[in-house]
Order: structure tokens, then C-alpha cells, then sequence
């Protein structure tokens, strides 16, 4: 049973007729492009094939009613709020994000209305695969939905703009300073594509990406260490960034030309040089990972994968013990690229793998994570999966 059906089956359940319709949202990996969105810089990923639904149905007494029914079948129920005192702190918790969401596209005046949301999913939580924005996704597709908006039919608000509303409400709402890459990624995707986005110019380009067509898998390690943007470590990173560009001039660090790295260690203290060091990087490595994908050279990423992990562990410092024993376990077993994917601080690691060398590659990550005492990783394959949209 997908989980759009599931999310319609426990709304039947809990409240005795079906729902309006149902919409869901996927999780995401991003292959190459990490901590360059709020940089004004260049993202490349993919949805993943899990996904959160929101079977939804209006009420009429102006209430948001949120109920969450967790795998093991076991529903929990937000105190139901009125939609009208929806305010920037008023919740708090996991219904915060779906609150936001409403709050935010009240004060857009697209939906305003009552709403009975049920909500169903197998994107892991905690795993930095974007959970809490195919939450906030389905959310917005469902209130969009109901009030007969479909993003992207003409004269309705773009995906891009469904996005923008997203970050608004986590950025505002939650409190979580994010950058646009994963609402993006969440609404935007196609299958078999992995998404190019300038998230400046907002220009996308969808990329072919066949792993299995070339030999090669994309390994997901969920290292099972909690991964959380609440925690300041993104904030302070984020800060950094612009307060670097601030000091150099420049409106993003978007803007830092890799020949003028060099000079900047003159110009900052170093603390914020490896921030741009970083960023500067990065971004080329998504223009050289791009020029890869349109030749269809896949093996190629290996290199940049690995070295995007390097810089995102030695400059921008986001990493952890057990992302990097994932990233050096499969590189000992032969991937041929690997890194931490999404905020960091926990959560999930990458690696580009020969087809045949997967289940060996998988068995030495998980033979490490044993010897160093770390809680069992969960290793699946990332396959570019649909983006948002309404499932019934
Ligand atoms: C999180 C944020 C994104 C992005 C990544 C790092 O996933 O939600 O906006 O900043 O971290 O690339």
C-alpha cells in the first residue's frame, strides 16, 4: 500500500468518511551542493522514493486539526488550533511545520479556511533526508488543493512559489534559518532526473541520472546519529557565510571568484576563510558534477563527491564521527566516491558504488560501524524518484 493510501485508510479510520483528496511529498538526497542554497549558490539533487502523505478534508469552525499516525499504527493528535491564531511561536514541536505552512499561505491569502489534516509516511525522520520539508510540501500541496489551487496550471502560483512559501514558514514560522534547496527538491524532481538548481537566478535543468544504466549505485548510509537544524550549529554556520560576505563586499558568497581566494585569508579571520574556502568550492564542484551528468559520465563523480566531504569536514566543519566512518568505510571497500549529504551534524552519507560491489561496500560500512560502537546504519539505494504532488 503506497503511503497516499495509507494516509486516506487512517483518515477513513479516525474520522469516519473519506478525505478530500491526498497529496504527498518525498524526501531527498543531494548529490553535490551542500551549504551553498543560503549562499545564493548551485544545489544538484534528487527525491528519493519515500514520501509523506496528508489526506485532507476542510471543517468548517476555522480549526487546524493535525493528527500523525506513526508506522506502528498508533495516531497522535495536536491540540487543533483556529487557522485566524496561527502566529510565529504559537506551536510548537513536529506540528509546527504543518502549522507554518498554513499560517504562512493564510498570510499569502491563498487558504484560509479549516482544515483536517492526517498524515502518513516512510521518509526515516532524523536521517537529513528531509522529512520535516515533505511534511511542510504535502502540507501546502493539500491546502493549495483544497482551496482548488493546483500549482503550476496557469494563473496559479509556480512550484517555485509553492517553495517560497515553504521556507518562509520554516524560516518564520518554525524558526529554522534553511535555505531553498530542499523545498525545492521536494516539489521540483522529476524521476530519473537529478535537479540542477541556481537558486539566484531560481534557473532549473532537469538531468538524466541512470545510475543502474552505467553499473553504478547511489548507497544511502542512514548512520543513525540524530541530525537536527534546531541546533545552532546551522545557524552559526549560516551567520558566518554572511557575515564573510559582508566583510568582503560581496551580496552572497556566490559572488567570491576562486581566483580571489586566495586573497581573502588576508581579509577575514580564519575562522570565516575556511566558510568561503568552502563555499567557493563547492559551487564548482556542482558546475564540474553537472558538465558529468550531461555527458553521462556517472563514474566520474566519485572524486568530487569525495572531496565535497573533505571540505565539508575539515573547512565548513558539519561533520561527525559516524558520517565520516561511513565515508572512509566505503571508500576502503571500493566506492568510487563518497560523502555526507544534507545540514549535517548526523544524519546520512552518499556513496557512488559499482552495481556488484554494492552488498560488499555495505557489509564493510556496517563491520566499522560495528567495531567503533555505533548503532547499526541503514543502507539502501537513492533512486530519482517523482516530486510532489496529489496522489487521489
Ligand atoms: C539543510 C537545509 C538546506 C541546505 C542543507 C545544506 O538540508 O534545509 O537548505 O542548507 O542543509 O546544504
Amino acid at each position: 500500500m503506497s503511503v497516499g493510501q495509507r494516509a486516506a485508510e487512517e483518515f477513513r479510520r479516525l474520522h469516519g468518511h473519506a478525505p478530500a483528496g491526498v497529496w504527498s511529498a518525498p524526501g531527498r538526497v543531494n548529490l553535490i551542493g551542500e551549504h551553498t542554497d543560503y549562499n545564493d549558490g548551485f544545489v544538484l539533487p534528487f527525491a528519493l522514493p519515500f514520501r509523506i502523505a496528508v489526506a485532507a478534508a476542510p471543517r468548517r469552525d476555522g480549526l487546524l486539526a493535525i493528527t500523525t499516525v506513526g508506522d506502528d499504527g498508533v495516531p497522535q493528535r495536536a491540540e487543533p488550533v483556529a487557522v485566524a491564531s496561527l502566529a510565529p511561536g504559537s506551536v510548537r514541536g513536529w506540528a509546527a511545520y504543518p502549522s507554518g505552512v498554513c499560517w504562512v499561505l493564510r498570510s499569502a491569502g491563498v487558504a484560509d479556511g479549516g482544515v483536517e489534516l492526517v498524515i502518513a509516511g516512510d521518509v526515516p525522520a532524523g536521517a537529513g533526508l528531509s522529512s520535516s520539508h515533505a511534511l511542510q510540501c504535502a502540507t501546502a500541496l493539500a491546502l493549495l488543493g483544497l482551496a482548488g489551487v493546483v500549482p503550476g496550471s496557469p494563473s496559479a502560483p509556480s512550484l517555485p512559489e509553492v517553495a517560497a512559501w515553504v521556507q518562509r514558514s520554516e524560516n518564520d514560522f518554525v524558526g529554522v534559518p534553511t535555505g531553498l534547496l530542499d523545498q525545492t527538491a521536494s516539489l521540483c524532481c522529476v524521476a530519473g532526473h537529478a535537479l540542477f538548481l541556481d537558486v539566484r537566478s531560481g534557473a532549473m535543468e532537469q538531468i538524466p541520472f541512470d545510475a543502474p544504466g552505467q553499473g553504478l549505485e547511489v548507497l544511502v548510509v542512514d548512520t543513525r546519529a540524530k541530525h537536527s537544524h534546531g541546533d545552532s550549529g546551522y545557524r552559526t554556520r549560516r551567520e558566518g557565510c554572511e557575515r564573510a560576505a559582508a566583510r568582503l563586499g560581496v551580496p552572497a558568497l556566490r559572488d567570491v571568484p576562486a581566483d580571489r581566494l586566495a586573497g581573502v585569508a588576508g581579509q577575514l579571520p580564519a575562522e570565516l576563510v575556511t566558510l568561503v574556502r568552502h563555499v567557493v568550492t563547492e559551487n564548482e564542484r556542482v558546475l564540474r558534477a553537472v558538465d558529468l551528468l550531461r555527458s553521462g559520465k556517472l563514474a566520474e563523480l566519485g572524486p568530487l563527491l569525495t572531496d565535497s566531504h573533505t571540505s565539508l569536514a575539515n573547512d565548513y566543519r558539519v561533520s561527525c564521527a559516524e558520517l565520516d566512518e561511513a565515508v572512509d568505510a566505503a571508500l576502503g571497500a571500493g566506492a568510487l566516491g563518497a560523502r555526507m549529504t544534507g545540514g549535517g551534524f548526523g544524519g546520512s552519507a552518499i556513496a557512488l558504488v559499482h552495481s556488484d560491489q554494492v552488498a560488499r561496500v555495505g557489509q564493510a560500512v556496517s563491520a566499522a560501524f560495528a567495531r567503533r560502537g555505533f548503532a547499526a546504519p541503514r543502507l539502501f539505494p537513492a533512486i530519482p524518484s517523482a516530486g510532489a504532488g496529489r496522489d487521489l
